[in-house]
């Protein structure tokens, strides 16, 4: 897989494979890198944190070492000594130029960024798979919800037939207050309070949040990329919020995808869930999956979609599954 090992460290920790340190750098310290970055930094940590990539050099940085290399040009950041990049980058476009250059450098990616990630994962291994790297993605999709795994370990089972989940932590979060009698603004402004909703929540509430997550979801489960532009989106606002009310029930913003023949089918949109207890039960920002094989088995799973610690436990699995293949 292309990694070197940090041999003064690495002699610390004897003990094989898993008792290496790999050399990490972070791109993004906002919610995420910066929570990433706190757990590199720990005394414990079997990770060597070599590398920050930021948007402004010149914030301080509470809390920073100063052996850590704090860039914000990509290619200088590229050039420190790392195994690893973490894509904690807000920003699709950027996030998507770093991830290949990593990749063609040799260098293995885990990424958050769904925006990076949606519509080009073909493209994106197929680097990867040429210059020997890795390439992980289970925090960008499901927050601490393991639907990456869920949905690979149910097409190993059997061809997937489709996917139904909950994948908007900040809509689902909204949906539950609303379905409490709550007003749609207050419930906008409490998912920003409670550090879910950005201070533009747009993405959210148009859907498009959603339909990337589902596009990484439709490559996981069949092995093609649904084009983000034929997954239809419905749009969370004030004048839906009161149709629910009226309708009354429990509804939830859903994102699907069936496959039927050689066609997939994937849309994004609100359904009434009352007589469905697994995803009904899905409160605040909880995600939700269900995965339905060709033999009509299912594969389930649920879990905080947004938040630090969740997607940072998840940026860590992927990290650790590389620490142990190495
Ligand atoms: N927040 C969540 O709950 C959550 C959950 C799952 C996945 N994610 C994903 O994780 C990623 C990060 O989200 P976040 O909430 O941590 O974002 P954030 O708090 O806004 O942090 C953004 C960080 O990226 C840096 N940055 C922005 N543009 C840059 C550029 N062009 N070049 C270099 N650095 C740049 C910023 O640098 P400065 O510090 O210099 O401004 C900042 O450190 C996103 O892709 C998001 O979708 C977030």
């Amino acid at each position: 897989m292309g990694l070197d090992v940090d041999d003064t460290v690495s002699n610390h920790n004897a003990g094989g494979a898993a008792g290496r340190r790999l050399r990490v750098g972070v791109a993004g310290l906002g919610v995420i890198g910066g929570g990433a970055a706190l757990q590199l930094a720990a005394p414990d940590s079997p990770y060597a944190f070599s590398a920050a990539l930021v948007r402004d050099r010149t914030k301080p940085r509470p809390g920073l070492s100063p052996d850590v290399g704090v860039h914000d040009d990509p290619d200088a950041f590229l050039n420190a000594p790392l195994d690893m990049v973490i894509d904690a980058l807000p920003d699709g476009a950027v996030g998507y130029a770093l991830i290949k250059a990593a990749l063609a450098r040799g260098i293995g990616v885990v990424s958050a960024n769904k925006q990076a990630l949606a519509g080009r994962l073909a493209e994106l291994h197929g680097t990867a798979k040429q210059h020997c790297a890795v390439l992980a993605y289970a925090a960008s999709v499901g927050g601490g919800a393991p639907m990456v795994e869920t949905v690979r370990r149910a097409r190993a089972a059997g061809g997937v037939r489709s996917v139904t989940a909950i994948l908007n932590g900040t809509v689902n979060f909204i949906l539950t207050e609303l379905a409490a009698g709550g007003a749609f603004q207050d419930a906008v402004k409490s998912a920003q309070a409670a550090g879910f909703a950005e201070p533009d929540p747009a993405a959210d509430l148009s859907g498009e949040d959603a339909r990337a997550k589902i596009a990484i979801l439709s490559y996981e489960a069949f092995g093609e990329e649904i084009d983000l532009e034929a997954i239809a989106i419905e749009a969370l606002d004030e004048s839906k919020a009161a149709d629910f009310a009226k309708a009354g029930g429990v509804w939830k913003q859903l994102a699907r995808i069936e496959a039927s023949g050689d066609r997939l089918a994937a849309r994004v949109g609100f359904e009434r869930v009352d007589a469905d207890p697994f995803l009904r039960d899905v409160a605040g920002e909880g995600n939700a999956l269900r995965v339905t094989t060709d033999d009509g088995e299912t594969h389930d799973c649920t879990g905080k979609g947004a938040g630090r610690d969740p997607t940072v436990d998840s940026i860590f699995a992927d990290l650790k599954a590389v620490r142990n293949a190495g």
